[in-house]
């Protein structure tokens, strides 16, 4: 385990640490004149009840709703606009790290993330974000066919669907070369790591560019007693890393940015044009001779009609770096059963390639 890693501090929720003039909202009041009052700059405290606050929420909503009735995208963008930055004035008060309501979550986060401060306001936007990771970290996320169970950080990026992974757990199962040394680039809520750790792999050197992902990473690993296994480096690509791997993973964002990408879970989702070039330059240089490269892919692009060249393709085309071995394809899957997706989404297919040095 990388030292540095323990002095990272997690990106979490912005607080107000000093007295604030705000207006208390009590059930009982004119909900429609607190959120006028809240619209034009006010704070609201949402006291007794935590539903309260979901009281304020939604008459915010319906008033921004009517004021925003363009459904153009811009029109849809101002009325997001204007409904985080209003949204954000409705606060909630912690004392001893705990919520002043009642009947609300209790939610590990607000320790957890504050070990340096216990008293405090936060805006109730945050807690509901806060309680859902609290949720998830807590429950842990149970992956079929890998027998693994992952406990996602607040702020990383954490799988809902599966089959990429099953279709990675398959190969790796069938995976014949050197089991010493492997890289997983972009490591997320380490499911991959896990994996190859799982798998026999001795060493796994882990990198990924959100703070939150390497401090979670660190945490659960050490729990999972894999703590020597993994050395971990918050950083760009293969940055820190100074072995040739026998393998090389990588489950990349899947969509190219059409804006700029902001920290944390945007850069799961989203690439910028320049990353599968630079990926793909960089692990030439830190592949054994015999080793192989994976990678996971979709065409989510296609499906929702972007119109995104596919990077694997474009680099198999247009260097002289690799070649393929292997590439399999399979549908995926509803994230559960009640879930109903877009007939668009039905076409959804993830991909798993197995490239290699191309011999010059
Ligand atoms: C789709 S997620 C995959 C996470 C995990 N490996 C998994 O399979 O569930 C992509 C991850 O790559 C990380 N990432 C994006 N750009 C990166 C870069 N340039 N260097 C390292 N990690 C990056 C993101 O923060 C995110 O955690």
């Amino acid at each position: 385990m990388i030292d540095t890693n323990q002095s990272l501090k997690p990106d979490r929720p912005n607080i107000i640490t000093s007295e604030i003039k705000a207006i208390g909202f009590y059930r009982k009041m004119d909900t429609q004149a607190v959120v006028t009052q809240m619209l034009s700059g006010q704070y609201v405290l949402i006291e007794e009840f935590y539903s309260n606050g979901l009281q304020v929420l939604s008459e915010l909503k319906r008033i921004l709703q009517l004021k925003y009735k363009e459904k153009s995208f811009q029109g849809q963008r101002n009325y997001r606009s204007a409904f985080r930055e209003a949204s954000h004035r409705i606060l909630l008060q912690v004392k001893d790290n705990k919520l002043q309501v009642k009947k609300c979550p209790d939610i590990g986060w607000l320790k957890g993330l504050y070990p340096d401060i216990s008293d405090f306001f936060i805006s109730f936007p945050d807690v509901q974000g806060l309680n859902s990771s609290w949720q998830w970290y807590q429950r842990g996320i149970e992956i079929p066919y890998l027998n693994l169970s992952i406990h996602p950080y607040y702020g990383s990026y954490f799988p809902t669907r599966f089959d990429h992974l099953i279709l990675f757990g398959k190969w790796l199962k069938t995976y014949k070369g050197n089991r010493k040394k492997a890289i997983d680039i972009g490591v997320g809520s380490g499911v991959l790591s896990f994996q190859l750790i799982k798998n026999g792999f001795q060493k796994v050197f882990a990198s990924d560019t959100n703070k939150n992902a390497i401090i979670g990473v660190s945490q659960e690993s050490v729990r999972m007693g894999f703590g020597e296994k993994i050395d971990l480096s918050f950083g760009d690509l293969f940055s820190g890393c100074d072995f040739l791997a026998d393998l090389i993973v990588f489950n990349p964002p899947w969509l190219v940015a059409k804006h700029s990408l902001e920290e944390g879970i945007d850069k799961a989702i989203y690439y910028e044009k320049e990353l599968f070039p630079r990926f793909f330059e960089q692990a030439k240089k830190h592949l054994a001779p015999q080793g192989k490269l994976v990678l996971l892919f979709s065409n989510l692009a296609q499906v929702i009609g972007a119109d995104d060249v596919h990077p694997i393709r474009k680099e198999l085309e247009n260097n002289n770096r690799f070649k393929k071995e292997l590439r399999q394809q399979c549908s995926v899957k509803a994230s559960s059963k009640k879930t109903k997706r877009s007939n668009s989404r039905k076409n959804e297919k993830v991909e798993l390639w197995i490239l290699k040095h191309k011999e010059m």
